[in-house]
């Protein structure tokens, strides 16, 4: 090996591709982002063309090199992850036959419900670990078989976003456990194609690719692909892992007890699990993790910091206009005024469904809510009341997560919300467990850099090497308003039940049905 050897890590993600070169001792060395675009040509569709993720990714690659100086033969493995459940449907030739659906598309609600009512419920669970919704694979492929049969015919390949970068940088088809765990198409127990779904669902197994453990070294460079990279040919390229599972390598959540909790637009709870669990209802993603022989658990909500950044946007006039005024951050004179506000708003309490809910209420029809509004209620309280409702939401996935025995020794935050210490100490109250910050904070790309490392022999393996890489920064131990939101988190979750069914019937005014 080179004397000094660097790990490249390539997120395919939803805005962009990341690439991002570490050293052995996790260290960044370079790190570049290439924006692509996504269109909607109809309502609730979202899609990207493959071809623009390629050409990110080759140039993500090239400023990557050229930033850090490393020569191609130091450059020792490539780990990829991606955005996770999007379709690429490609000809014999391994031409892309249509735009890429993605996982934030939701035309397949109907194809959602056939699946359903088809194999049913409880069988769903036990084949695949999750119920089918429409952001997962499969329901897209049901979906082009009946809107678009001529596509149908030619399908020769299917295959998850990074693992499209795969074939490109490789020409091999190959997938990873993780990532193929949110198909609808994987039996995640098992670690391998379900064989009675595709029957269900009439997809020949030959259209999927092999599937291997994420750490695993399953391809190498082509010369075509080393000319247009820069990279080296015949260097390996490692499994990776689906966004969620490459960003909690990322971040060490390798072993049962630790959690992470990303506060972005989105707000992802993930717990790893040491054992194949599910939640009975399904109310919990069940996927394999990255780490061989690991599973994990995860809850989406859809508004968590989009909460906070709707409510700067709508209500944060003054904010913005000072904040521009005195060179300061609105959300931090929003968070400094939400401070001063005791714990609790005096009985204010905001529902976050501003997109509606997919973990624990899968309702598209969930809306937002503030209830319990008094003369005294400043704007102060408003404010605060919005970042306790995002905690209360949170807190719904890691409830399930304790009601399934997992018992939770740290969360570990991270994204754009976990940068307000009043956020994170809301967190550690309402979660009732210490909140960590840590020293890296690359996300999913780094996970697969580390994944990289394990394929290709420089660590032990995945927990071996978080160990090495990744330490805490800071810590927020739960505090005196702990027993406050315990009296109040019972309220909270009362709300969605006492509101559901006024929720459906506004959006059907709304909807003119
Ligand atoms: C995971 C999920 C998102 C996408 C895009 O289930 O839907 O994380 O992978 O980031």
């Amino acid at each position: 090996m080179p004397e000094t050897s660097y790990l490249l890590g390539i997120d395919v993600g939803t805005t962009g591709c990341k690439a991002l070169l570490i050293e052995a001792a996790g260290r960044v060395v370079a790190d570049a982002t290439i924006e692509y675009p996504m269109s909607t040509p109809k309502p609730l569709w979202a899609e990207q063309d493959p071809d623009d993720w390629w050409s990110a990714t080759v140039a993500s690659i090239r400023r990557v090199l050229e930033q850090s100086g490393a020569k191609a033969e130091q450059v020792v493995g490539v780990g990829l992850t991606g955005q996770m459940h999007g379709l690429v449907l490609l000809d014999g030739k391994g031409n892309v036959l249509r735009p890429c659906i993605m996982w934030n598309d939701q035309r397949t609600a109907e194809q959602c419900a056939t699946i359903t009512e088809h194999v049913g419920a409880k069988e769903l669970l036990k084949l695949t670990g999750n119920l089918v919704l429409p952001g997962f694979t499969a329901p897209k492929i049901v979906w082009v078989r009946e809107n678009e049969p001529e596509i149908y015919q030619r399908i020769a390949h299917v295959l998850l976003p990074k693992d499209y970068i795969r074939y490109r940088l490789t020409g091999e088809f190959f997938s990873e456990v993780s990532d193929a765990s949110g198909t609808s198409m994987f039996d995640v127990g098992r670690r391998r194609w379900s064989d009675e779904m595709l029957a269900a669902l009439d997809v020949p197994r030959e259209w999927l690719p092999e599937v291997t453990e994420s750490p695993v070294a399953s391809a190498k460079i082509s010369a075509a692909a080393a000319n247009e990279t820069g990279l080296a040919v015949g260097m390996p390229a490692i499994g990776g892992g689906g966004d969620q599972a490459a960003q909690a390598v990322g971040s060490g959540i390798v072993n049962e007890g630790l959690v992470s909790a990303t506060l972005g637009t989105s707000g992802v709870v993930f717990a790893a699990s040491d054992s194949y669990r599910i939640e009975p209802e399904g109310r919990l993603h069940a996927f394999c993790h990255a780490v061989p022989g690991k599973w994990h658990l995860m809850g989406v909500m859809l508004s968590a910091a989009g909460s906070f950044r709707w409510y700067r946007d709508t209500l944060g006039d003054a904010e913005i206009t000072r904040a521009e005024q005195e060179g300061r951050d609105p959300y931090d004179l929003l968070t400094e005024a939400a401070a001063t506000v005791e714990p609790g708003c005096e009985g204010l309490l905001f529902l976050p469904y501003l997109t509606g809910e997919r973990t624990p209420h899968a309702d598209p029809n969930a809306r937002g809510a503030f209830v319990g509004l008094t003369l005294r209620h400043t704007k102060a309280h408003l404010t605060r009341a919005v970042l306790e409702g995002v905690s209360y939401g949170m807190c719904d996935s890691l409830q399930l997560m304790r009601d399934l025995g997992l018992s939770i020794r740290q969360v570990r935050a991270s994204g754009g919300g976990a940068r307000s210490k009043l956020w994170r100490q809301m967190l550690a109250d309402v979660f009732n467990a210490e909140i960590v910050t840590l020293n890296v904070t690359q996300g999913a790309a780094y996970g697969a850099a580390l994944l990289a490392g394990v394929g290709v022999g420089i660590y032990a393996d995945v927990p071996t090497a978080c160990q090495q890489v990744i330490a805490l920064a800071g810590r927020t131990k739960p505090g005196p308003a702990t027993n406050t939101y315990a009296a109040y988190y019972p309220r909270y979750r009362a709300l969605y039940p006492a509101l559901a069914a006024e929720f459906a019937a506004i959006s059907n005014v709304v909807s003119g049905s």
